[in-house]
C-alpha cells in the first residue's frame, strides 16, 4: 500500500492510496464552479486548443468500421466535459456519454450543455469500475486530465480498453514531464509556485487541489514510461505529443481489431 508522500517544496502530502478516490471526489466538488476558470488561468487558453487536438487525433485514428459521425464516444472523468461537448458538438448522430465521479462537476457540464444537444448523455460513476454492458461498446475513450487521479491508473487503462471495440481508439491527455530539460527548472516553479496563486484568483480563496495539481503530475510516469503502460495495457500505435514543452501531453493508442 503506498504511503503518503510528503513533497519538501510544497509541503503538501498526497492522499493515501485507500483516500484518493473519495479525497478528489470531495476535492473536485468543492473546486466545481472555478474549475474552467483555472483551466483558462493554469493554460492561458491553450487548453482548448489541446482538446480539439484530442478529438480530431480520436477520429483520424479510428479502424473501427463505424462513420466518424456514427461514433459512439465514453469520455472518463469527463468534469466539466469540454472533451464530451466537443465530441457531441455539430454531429447529432454520434453519441457521446460523459461520465465522473464528482455530481458538481457534471453539473457543470450539465449546465454548459445546450438544450439542442441530445446526443451527449451525462452519467455519475466510476472510471475505476465499468459497467459490465459497457464491454466492446465504444468506438473512442477519452480521459481529459483525469488519468492521474485514478487510484490505480493501469486498471484505469485495461477498464478504457475493456469499454473499447476493436479498432476503436483510446485518447488521453494529461499534464506532463517536461522537454527539453532545461526547461524543467521554470516548469516547475511555475507548477509548484505559481498555480496555487491561480487557483486561489480562479476559486476566491487557497484550495489544496491546487497544491494536489502540481504534487500528483510530478509523481506521475513521464512520456516514454506512460506510453510504456498504454502499451502493456494491449494497445498499438501508441504515440504521444508533447503540448508547450509537455505542459500537457497527448498520447493515443489503438485496440486491435
Ligand atoms: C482534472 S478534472 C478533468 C476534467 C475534464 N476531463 C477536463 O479535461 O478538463 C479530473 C476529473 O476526474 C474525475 N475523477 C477522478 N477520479 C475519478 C474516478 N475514479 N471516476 C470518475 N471520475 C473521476 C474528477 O471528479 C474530476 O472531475
Amino acid at each position: 500500500m503506498q504511503k503518503a508522500t510528503m513533497k519538501k517544496n510544497t509541503g503538501y502530502i498526497l492522499p493515501d492510496q485507500e483516500e484518493k478516490a473519495s479525497y478528489l471526489q470531495k476535492n473536485f466538488d468543492e473546486i466545481a464552479a472555478s474549475y474552467d476558470r483555472f483551466n483558462d488561468l493554469f493554460t492561458g487558453g491553450m487548453h482548448r486548443f489541446w482538446k480539439q487536438k484530442t478529438i480530431r487525433k480520436a477520429l483520424h485514428g479510428l479502424q473501427s468500421g463505424t462513420l466518424p459521425s456514427r461514433i459512439t464516444v465514453l469520455d472518463l472523468c469527463s468534469g466539466s466535459g469540454d472533451l464530451a461537448l466537443g465530441f457531441a458538438r455539430n454531429e447529432p448522430e454520434r453519441r457521446v456519454l460523459a461520465l465522473d465521479f464528482s455530481a458538481r462537476m457534471l453539473g457543470v457540464l450539465a449546465a454548459k450543455r445546450p438544450t439542442e444537444m441530445k446526443n451527449l448523455n451525462i452519467v455519475q460513476g466510476d472510471a475505476m469500475h465499468l459497467p459490465s454492458e459497457y464491454s466492446g461498446l465504444f468506438d473512442v475513450v477519452s480521459i481529459g486530465y483525469g488519468i492521474r487521479n485514478l487510484t490505480d491508473p493501469r486498471a484505469g487503462l485495461q477498464e478504457a480498453f475493456r469499454a473499447l471495440k476493436p479498432g476503436g481508439m483510446l485518447v488521453i491527455l494529461e499534464v506532463g514531464d517536461f522537454s527539453p530539460s532545461w526547461i524543467e527548472p521554470m516548469a516547475r516553479f511555475y507548477m509548484e509556485k505559481i498555480i496555487p496563486i491561480l487557483g486561489r484568483i480562479a476559486q476566491g480563496s487557497s484550495h489544496e487541489m491546487y497544491d494536489y495539481l502540481p504534487t500528483s503530475a510530478r509523481e506521475f510516469p513521464g512520456a516514454i514510461e506512460f506510453t510504456d503502460w498504454i502499451s502493456q495495457t494491449g494497445f498499438e500505435a501508441v504515440q504521444f505529443e508533447r503540448f508547450f514543452f509537455g505542459a500537457s501531453i497527448l498520447y493515443s493508442g489503438r485496440k486491435p481489431l
